[in-house]
């Protein structure tokens, strides 16, 4: 099982690409630009990884971001991710950046976008693997900020495909971020928001109702709610499940007591994800493991969650068959 989940094909749609700062880049990044942290060692850091829930994660997160300063640091951050995708055989991920985190500490919108975008443009060469870019707005801002950074976009709309929203999600429900959301998708962004992770089932129906989004990033409270349980069933609407953050950040406190199996039995559309890998313990190969190794599952069922990502994800038609092709096919061939 172990090797056929290592070689399955992936498809990862809940990433923020701040999240994959692993300590070592950011000890050299901190150096090479001169940045303080308050740590002397990689163990030091992470040690320090040890959080009780969404904010005590958030306030290191952001703190770590410090060390990204030049458009260099954010191309070797972004190509260093995608060498672990390669490893754990993901063939598209679209993943999110947070332009506020960087904006609000002087470091401009296009230095943030343009390291990652070439990293991008890069691994679509050499490593064959495809990608989409999505910006999230943080919810613990105002609305005028939200709409400042929307500005920002604009020039680079070429490179990115959607909004979306992260960060404390209690104290910030979907409300705060309506009009904005609205703006975006007049001007052609897709919508997607975290919800459902550490706030109750309506923030997951205010954010389809108000904020238009097509994908649901967490959405695990979702079960609190039985008639949005249907909805979600009929609909087909994606939630964008990240195994190991959830245990990390204690959502459920064991992975045993994850609903994500059976979700997906009850035929949601759901997706395995790996959030913050660097900070959480894993990547994508990681999360598929550790949801296998606590609720056994055939080699069918595993495959599903790839065969889910590929129909959630913001790819054309013509490309979804392909990989849904690659994947029915590993699956015949090593089940
Ligand atoms: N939730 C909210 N905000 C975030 C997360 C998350 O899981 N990861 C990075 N920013
Ligand atoms: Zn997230």
């Amino acid at each position: 099982m172990k090797q056929f989940i290592k070689a399955l094909p992936k498809v990862e749609l809940h990433l923020h690409i701040e999240g994959t700062l692993e300590p070592e880049l950011m000890f050299e990044l901190a150096q090479r630009n001169g940045v303080e942290i308050p740590f002397q060692s990689c163990d030091e850091i992470r040690a320090a990884y040890n959080f009780h829930n969404l904010q005590s994660f958030l306030d290191i997160y952001y703190q770590g971001a410090d060390v990204l300063i030049h458009e260099q640091d954010f191309f070797d951050l972004t190509w260093a991710y995608l060498l672990r995708c390669q490893q754990d055989n993901v063939l598209h991920t679209e993943i999110f950046f947070d332009p506020q985190t960087h904006t609000d500490r002087g470091i401009s919108f296009d230095t943030a976008i343009n390291g990652i975008h070439r990293a991008l443009e890069q691994a679509k060469l050499e490593l064959g693997i495809s990608s989409k870019l999505i910006m999230c707005f943080l919810r613990h801002l105002d609305e005028t900020s939200a709409f400042e950074t929307l500005r920002q976009a604009l020039p680079h709309k070429d490179k990115i495909i959607g909004v979306g929203l992260d960060s404390s999600e209690l104290g910030h429900p979907p409300q705060k971020f309506e009009r904005v959301f609205q703006r975006a998708i007049e001007h052609g962004f897709i919508t997607v928001a975290h919800a459902g992770e550490e706030g109750p089932a309506s923030n997951i129906q205010d954010s389809l109702e108000l904020l238009k989004i097509t994908r649901i990033d967490h959405g695990v409270r979702c079960t609190e709610d039985r008639a949005l349980v249907e909805q979600l069933v009929e609909n087909r609407t994606p939630l964008t499940v990240c195994p190991l953050s959830n245990i990390k950040l204690k959502v459920f406190d064991e992975m045993g007591q994850h609903n994500i199996v059976e979700l997906m039995r009850q035929g949601l559309c759901v997706t395995i994800n790996s959030d913050d890998p660097a900070y959480f313990g894993g990547y994508m190969n990681d999360n598929f493991l550790a949801v296998a190794g606590a609720h056994p599952m055939s080699e069918t069922e595993i495959a599903q969650f790839t065969l889910n990502a590929i129909e959630a994800s913001f790819i054309g038609e013509d490309e979804k068959a392909r990989l849904n092709r690659i994947t029915r096919e590993y699956l015949a061939n090593n089940a």
